[in-house]
Parts: structure tokens; sequence; C-alpha cells
């Protein structure tokens, strides 16, 4: 029998004591031996619930354990489980958590010391909930060179855009329904702000490229300057506004970003609506294939942990080989990526040619008279910001974001 501790039994810890108990027989017959939980650590008492007797305050109480193998670490943050998951890997203890914000900072690091251990650190649930992502980087596109991952990697902002769109909403009153209805938190910064997503590219890519990639060098934009104005442009041009987290393999290196892109419903993404995430990878012989699911919640996220799991259980003393060098990626300009951009400008066409160059796609809507918006050619970001530093009137402008294998079709 396997025996795990569980650090954090919030939403995710709670999700994964549910799950291994609801398939456990499933569990065994892939396993070959029942996965069971033997403690709980956290601050709280859970008086009725049936992980009541587990419970202890005490992280000694795990980490002397030597009966515990494997531990879930779902406390979320940085202080303390940073110390403590160093501490139970050099104690020769895998850990399997969903903490991007732990993955993002200190990941590079916590699995070197689980090399040196014989054990694993596993973070499945880290990115995208319940889609099982970093195995498909880890393992079934291993023969690939990945190009590009381009995703829909945060529920709460896309929850936000889906009911701005669909219902026409205000930023604002989007935002306090999403946290009304408990998928945005009373703090949304980290989500809003293009933080949560920032980390997870940064993981998702530093895997795909096999450099690491550090989180705080991606260029983030968050979804707060997007105006339910421009959600109405959006549509009029067959577009949805998204927040899209993306990186691309060019000839001279690679690059990363997290912004709000327009994207035409000819992109698979714009059909991920309300709290789900979907990733769209592409190798070099494969092509484009895309992943969909649930991205947060306690039973999918719950998941991605408990196959983290028994990953451990069933690779004991070993760790598992994957491709992640410490050595750290430098991330090129996005500067230099060529696109087109949407414009909503004061004035009149003529005013747009003069400051962007050809413009095509015109759209006036009713009601907002005295501005209008244009798609502009393509060209690199940095001479489309030369021109709008120049340009008067502009209101509001999007990269209008595509897979790259569209932008040559
Ligand atoms: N705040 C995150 C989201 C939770 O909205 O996607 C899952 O990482």
């Amino acid at each position: 029998m396997a025996k795990i501790a569980i650090m954090g039994y919030g939403t995710v810890g709670a999700g994964v004591y549910k799950t291994l108990a609801m398939n456990k027989d499933a569990i065994k017959r892939r396993v070959g031996e029942e996965v069971t939980v033997k403690r709980i650590l956290d601050l709280r008492e859970f008086p009725g619930d049936p992980a009541e007797k587990l419970v202890t305050h005490e992280f000694t109480d795990i980490l002397n354990d030597t009966e515990i193998s494997v531990v879930v670490e779902t406390m979320g943050g940085l202080k303390p489980s940073y110390p403590f998951t160093k501490q139970l890997l050099e104690a020769g203890k895998s850990v399997c958590t969903s903490n991007k914000e732990l993955v993002a900072a200190h990941g590079v690091e916590l699995r070197e010391t689980a090399r040196e251990h014989h054990v694993n650190y596993l973070f499945e649930a880290s990115c995208g909930g319940g889609i099982p992502i970093i195995r498909v980087l880890n393992t079934a596109l291993t023969a690939e060179e990945i190009e590009e991952v381009t995703g829909i990697l945060n529920g709460t902002t896309n929850y936000i855009l889906t009911s701005m769109a669909e219902e026409g909403k205000e930023f604002g009153d989007a935002l306090k329904e999403a946290q009304e209805k408990g998928y945005a938190e009373l703090h949304p910064e980290a989500d809003v702000e293009g933080h949560d997503a920032r980390r997870k590219i940064a993981i998702l890519s530093s895997l795909a490229y096999g450099k690491h990639i550090n989180w705080e060098e991606v260029p983030t934009e968050g979804i707060t300057k997007v105006d339910k104005a421009d959600i109405r442009y959006a549509k009029a041009l067959d577009c949805k506004i998204k927040l899209l987290a993306t990186s691309r393999r060019e000839e001279k290196g690679i690059w990363a970003l997290v912004a709000p892109m327009m994207i035409g419903s000819e992109n698979p993404l714009t059909a991920v609506g309300g709290v789900m995430n979907a990733v769209m990878v592409k190798g070099n012989a494969v092509g484009t294939t895309m992943y969909y699911g649930s991205g947060a919640g306690s039973l999918p996220t719950a998941s991605a942990v408990c196959g983290d799991v028994i990953d451990c259980v069933k690779h004991k003393g070993m760790t598992i080989r994957t491709e992640y060098s410490t050595e750290n990626l430098t991330l090129l300009p996005v500067n230099e990526v060529p696109r087109p951009f949407f414009v909503r400008m004061k004035g009149n066409e003529e005013d747009a040619k003069k400051a962007f160059g050809s413009i095509s796609q015109v759209i006036r809507l009713e009601g907002l008279e005295g501005e209008f918006g244009f798609l502009t050619e393509m060209m690199p970001e940095k001479t489309f910001r030369e021109k709008l530093e120049k340009a008067e009137g502009v209101i509001n402008w999007y990269r209008r974001g595509k897979m790259e294998e569209e932008q040559e079709a």
C-alpha cells in the first residue's frame, strides 16, 4: 500500500482526497497497490469531514513519517510551501503540486533537488487544471521540435471576456459577477493583470523548448483595458477578444507574450468559452494539436494531481526523465514579431492612412459616432508602436493573433 500526505486541504487538496477515495479500485488496478492518504496538513480543523482524523498541524508529522512516500502540495503561494517542498524532497519523498507560483519561481531548483534524491517533483496541475498538457509535452510530443504553444490558460479572465461578449457586460460588472459566482477571487489582480497566465506559459514553454524561461521576463498585458465597445468591434470583424498566452520559435530564437488578442472565428480558441481552458501546441512533424478542458475547479485539478501521485508511486526510487535544462533562455523581444493590428480611433480614414499606411476592414458602429475601427497591414510590433506614438485620436488597439500556419495560408 502506498501512503501519501496532503498539505493544504482547500479546494484542490480536498479534491485529491475525494478522487483517491472515489476511484480507489481503478487506481489500485492501475498501480498494482492501494494509494491512501495517511496525513493532511492544514491550520484548520475539519469537523464532520471524512478526513477529519487525518489532520495535523505539524509539518514534521509528514516529514518524519518514513511510511509516507509521496506528498501533495496544494497550499499555494511560496511560504511555507517552498521550504516544505525542499525538505520533503531532501528527505526522499516525491512532491506533486498544483502550485504554479512555486513552480514558476523555484521549479528548476526543486526539480534538481528531486533528481539528486532519486524522487520526483511533478506539477501537471499547475497549468491548465485538468488538461494533461505537461504530460503531452513530456511524453507524447518528445519526438517533435515544438514551434509554438498558444493557449487560453486562465479561466477567470476567459469567463469575464465571455460574459462581456455574450451578455454585453462592461469589464467591472463581468468581474463582479465572476466574483459572486466564485470564479474570480476577491483580489483578482494575478488573473486580470495576466500574471497567472504568464506563469503558466513560462512553465509550458520551458518544457516545450527545453530551457528555463523566467516567468517575469514574459511581456504581459491583462484584460483591464478591454471595454464593451472593443468587443462590439471584434464581433463586427467576426473575431473574439481572448487573453492568449503564447510562445513561438523563430529562426533567431523564441519569444513569448501574454495579451488580449483579437482572433478570428477560423481559430478554434474562439470556441473556448466561460471558465474553460485550451492549449494549442504546434510541432514540426505533427502540425497543430489542441487540448481542451477545465482549467480550474476541485475535481479536475485534483485529477491532474492524482495522475502525478500515481506516476510517483509507479516510479519509486527513480526520477522520471524529462527534457528541462537548468540553462536560462533569453527571449527574443516581441517587438520584432510581425502581425496585423486592430486600431480604434477618432477622426477619419485619411488620418488613419496617414498614420498607419494602408488599412482594411473599416468598421463603424451605431452609437459610436466620431470613431471607427480598422486593421493595419502586417508589420513588426516595433514599427506599429512607432506609428502609434505619432498617431492622434487612438482609443485602443489589439494584436490580431493567429497560429503561425494560418498566417502563412
Ligand atoms: N485563477 C486560475 C484561473 C485558477 O482562473 O485559471 C487555476 O489556475
